[in-house]
Formats: C-alpha cells, sequence, structure tokens
C-alpha cells in the first residue's frame, strides 16, 4: 500500500459521507442472493470505519438505507435490518474502545422496537467519546429531512429563519457539511441523500462496487478531493 503516502494529511476532508451502493450487483455477479451482497457490504462498513478512524477524520456519514428503500421485497428488509442488529450488537465495544461516537440520522421511528434500543444504547453509550463520529443514515431521506426542519421551525414560531437555523433544524445540527461525497457503482445520482448538506460537497463517483470497496479506493477519493480547487463560487 503506497497510495495512502499520497495523502496530504494537513489537507484531509473533515466530513466524509458515502452512498454505499452496489451491494445486490455485486452478489449478482457472483450468482449468490442479494442478502450475501449486503453481509460483505458491512465487511467494507467495517473496514471503512477503521481507515476513517486512522486518518483522524472528524466525521463518516453511511447512507445505509433510504425512506424509498422500503420498497424492496420484504425479506430484502429484513435481512438488511438483521445485519443492522448483528453490527451493533458486535461493534459496540469497538466503537467504546476506539472512542467512536456513533449517532444516527433519519426516522427511526419506523423501525422495529427492538432495532430502535439498540440504536439508543449504541447512542448513549458513545455520546461523550470524542473520537471519530460516525453517522449512519437509516430510514433516511433529505426531503423528508427538510420537511420535517420546516415544521421544527414552525412549531418554534419562528418565521424568518437564517441558514443557520434551518441547518440547527436538521439531524446533522453541529455537524460541518460533508467536503467529500463518494458514491460507489457508478451510479450518477443523489437518491435523496443529504441535499441541504451538500450544496458545496465535492463529488466522487466509483465504479466500484461497494463490497469490493477497499483501502486504496477510499484513499483514491482522497486524493482526488485534494486535488481539486474548491472556489465556493469565488475566483
Ligand atoms: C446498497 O446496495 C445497499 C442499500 C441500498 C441498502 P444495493 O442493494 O442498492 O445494490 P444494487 O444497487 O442493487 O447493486
Ligand atoms: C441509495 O441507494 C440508498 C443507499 C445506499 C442506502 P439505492 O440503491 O437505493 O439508490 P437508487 O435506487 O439506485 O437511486
Ligand atoms: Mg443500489
Amino acid at each position: 500500500m503506497t497510495l495512502d503516502k499520497q495523502i496530504d494529511l494537513t489537507k484531509l476532508p473533515k466530513h466524509i459521507a458515502i452512498i454505499m451502493d452496489g451491494n445486490g450487483r455485486w452478489a449478482k455477479k457472483r450468482k449468490l442472493p442479494r442478502t450475501i451482497g449486503h453481509t460483505n457490504g458491512v465487511k467494507t462498513v467495517k473496514r471503512i470505519v477503521e481507515l476513517a478512524r486512522k486518518f483522524n477524520i472528524q466525521v463518516l456519514t453511511l447512507y445505509a438505507f433510504s425512506t424509498e428503500n422500503w420498497q424492496r421485497p420484504k425479506d430484502e428488509v429484513s435481512a438488511i435490518m438483521t445485519l443492522l442488529k448483528a453490527y451493533l450488537k458486535s461493534e459496540l465495544s469497538n466503537m467504546i474502545k476506539n472512542e467512536i461516537s456513533f449517532r444516527v440520522i433519519g426516522d427511526i421511528s419506523k423501525m422495529s422496537t427492538a432495532i430502535q434500543e439498540e440504536l439508543k444504547t449504541a447512542i448513549d453509550k458513545t455520546k461523550n467519546l470524542k473520537g471519530l463520529v460516525l453517522n449512519i443514515a437509516l430510514n433516511y431521506g433529505a426531503r423528508q429531512e427538510i420537511l420535517m426542519a420546516c415544521k421544527k421551525l414552525i412549531d418554534e414560531g419562528i418565521k424568518n429563519p437564517t441558514e443557520q437555523d434551518f441547518a440547527d433544524s436538521l439531524y446533522t445540527k453541529g455537524l460541518p457539511d460533508p467536503d467529500l461525497l463518494i458514491r460507489t457503482s457508478g451510479e450518477n445520482r443523489i437518491s435523496n441523500f443529504l441535499l441541504w448538506q451538500i450544496a458545496y460537497t465535492e463529488l466522487y463517483i466509483t465504479n466500484v462496487l461497494w463490497p469490493d470497496f477497499k483501502e486504496e479506493d477510499f484513499c483514491k477519493a482522497i486524493i482526488d478531493y485534494q486535488s481539486r480547487d474548491r472556489r465556493f463560487g469565488g475566483i
């Protein structure tokens, strides 16, 4: 591994968001059920969390389940939920050991009570940890989030909200906007992810399928990001 040597440690993205796509296609290529693709996707999650920690990234946001993903066959949805539960059970001690602060964005009230309990435990037990913020997007949809923020502002009687008031009403309150958004498996779309927060985010799309996404792919994304000239509308 020499790619990581090309990374400029003084110019790291603070916040990396990832649309983890391609589990189904990875399985299909191997004539395996889609759920095996998701199982292998979880292995990539563990690898990338470890790498984000190694590079001292402040925030890693992973899109795991969208508000639209409920349309999938029941068996697939329940396999994803089972994997999520297993992930939380097996990783909690690791998170505590590695100072990872676990958070969720999305409307978890629609998830099973068992999963809500696991999520709340993980959030609670890691809330004061000062290392990587690991933000998982679950039953997350940016349009739902924006509507939620509008309703919140109305409820609070804020008639003339500023951008800051609005940002503070989103699930991502207090977090910096993503600097880099990675999407695996080659789809050139956002799929209802972080619409407000990615206004000036650098996009990186790779054809690599999520279960195949390795350290060198992560490094390539960061190196590419570091070659960009972020102008934010200036010159
Ligand atoms: C991403 O992989 C995981 C989830 C959306 C839960 P997909 O399951 O979307 O994989 P493809 O896009 O069908 O290959
Ligand atoms: C986006 O992937 C959602 C997640 C990665 C959780 P999808 O596979 O659901 O997106 P589309 O359907 O290709 O837009
Ligand atoms: Mg997909």
